[in-house]
């Protein structure tokens, strides 16, 4: 198969590198393109270099911009890409801006360019119409040929929303990538170096806009987060975005009684990750790890699309609006009930091997209407 894989904000990288391995393991002429959302060293270069990605083969450079603007530039520059190497598939994963945009790219060239699309986390849903993410997640999910599920939970909302190309359950991806470099994470030992026992920390990450981009919220998040800190150390790499607005609202004064970090490499971030007492985030991401890792996680958002994590995993929601008692409160609850061995909460699927389920469903696709009853759920 000759196969286009594209990649372009930080979650993405963590995603395609085991894609990316199997597709070349087995042969396929692989073509990554990275559209260029995210683009500082610390965003981008530092996970090619850690999760041994090939250079991509074309460099987008979308950049930053409103959301018409990146999804637009990445449509425009991918066309060119898409008409020159005619592939069999392009993969998309994830749900952010670059998502959406290839994958309308190859819903309007499909047919005269014989070209399929698979999605990698099909089928999470937050019923959250605000948030971009979730836009982009229903609408490549609306218009991919194969999509491929990380949970139970992921395969149900596709079938009740009754879309009927071909669905099938890869597990999550992402959880190959974290098994993979666990060992090299335990070895980087970043807790340590930074001064901090295992268990005894807490970790943050938060980048949405309901969080950060209104002063307000942002404001009362900054409140609870300092309370946090002078009770338990308080570990905060912050995301560029986090960054800015807390500059332009000049709330840095705020941070005093947390210890800042600039974003992360991978490695890292496992490493702290992994030796949290507990973790406040609101990245979908972080709340899967954390699921995996066994790691008490609070997420700081009104809901998730990522029930799994909740019903079978360690993270609970933090009561919302966010407050500093609610934050408090959540911490408390969390460190009470502790840490689990890793992968004793692991969802099904969830066991490092999603990369060969997903690189096996393409070599078998039958296209759907080719076939008898539809739609074809291979559990
Ligand atoms: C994007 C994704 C989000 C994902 C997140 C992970 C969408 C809609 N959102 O959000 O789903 O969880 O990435 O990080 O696609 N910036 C830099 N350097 C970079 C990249 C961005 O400084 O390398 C700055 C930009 O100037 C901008 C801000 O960070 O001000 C936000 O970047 P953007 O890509 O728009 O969205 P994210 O908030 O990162």
């Amino acid at each position: 198969m000759r196969v286009v894989v594209v990649a372009g904000a930080r979650p993405n990288f963590i995603k395609v590198a085991p894609i990316v391995a199997e597709l070349r393991s087995k042969d396929h002429e692989t073509y990554l393109v990275h559209t260029g959302q995210h683009y500082d060293a610390r965003m981008s270069q530092a996970f090619f270099d850690e999760l041994d990605l090939p250079r991509p083969s074309h460099y987008l450079r979308v950049g930053s911009g409103s959301h018409a603007q990146q999804t637009a530039r990445a449509m425009a520059a991918f066309e060119p890409v898409l008409a020159d190497v005619r592939p069999d598939w392009v993969v998309v994963v994830g749900d952010v801006n670059s998502t959406l945009a290839c994958a309308l790219v190859v819903a309007k060239l499909k047919e005269p360019l014989g070209c399929r699309l698979a999605h990698v986390e099909a089928g999470l849903r937050s019923g959250d119409w605000t948030m971009p993410e979730e836009v982009n997640r229903v609408l490549t999910d609306r218009v991919s040929d194969l999509l491929l599920s990380p949970s139970s939970d992921a395969l149900s909302n596709l079938l009740q929303e009754g879309i009927s190309r071909k669905v099938v359950f890869a597990g999550n991806v992402m959880i190959d990538t974290l098994l993979a470099k666990l060992p090299a994470a335990r070895e980087a030992g970043v807790a340590r170096r930074l001064g901090f026992q295992r268990g005894e920390f807490a970790l943050v990450t938060v980048h949405r806009p309901p969080n950060v981009d209104d002063p307000e919220a942002l404001s009362c998040l900054l409140d609870g987060l300092a309370t946090l800190g002078r009770a338990i150390p308080v570990v905060f790499p912050i995301h560029p975005r986090t960054r800015d607005r807390i500059t332009r609202f000049r709330f840095d004064a705020r941070l005093e009684s947390l210890h800042v970090l600039e974003p992360l490499g991978y490695i890292d971030m496992l490493s702290l990750l992994d030796d949290a007492g507990v973790v406040l985030t609101d990245s979908g991401g972080i709340q899967e790890e954390t699921t995996v890792l066994g790691v008490p996680c609070l997420t700081l958002r009104e809901r998730t699309e990522r029930p799994v994590t909740i019903e079978q995993g360690t993270n609970r929601l933090v009561q919302w609006p966010l407050s500093t008692p609610g934050i408090m409160d959540a911490v408390a609850a969390a460190r009470s009930r502790g840490r689990v061995a890793v992968g004793e909460r692991s969802p099904h699927g969830w066991d490092g091997r999603a990369a060969q389920r997903i690189v096996d469903a393409m070599e078998r696709y039958v296209p759907a209407d080719s076939l008898l009853s539809e739609p074809t759920v291979v559990r």
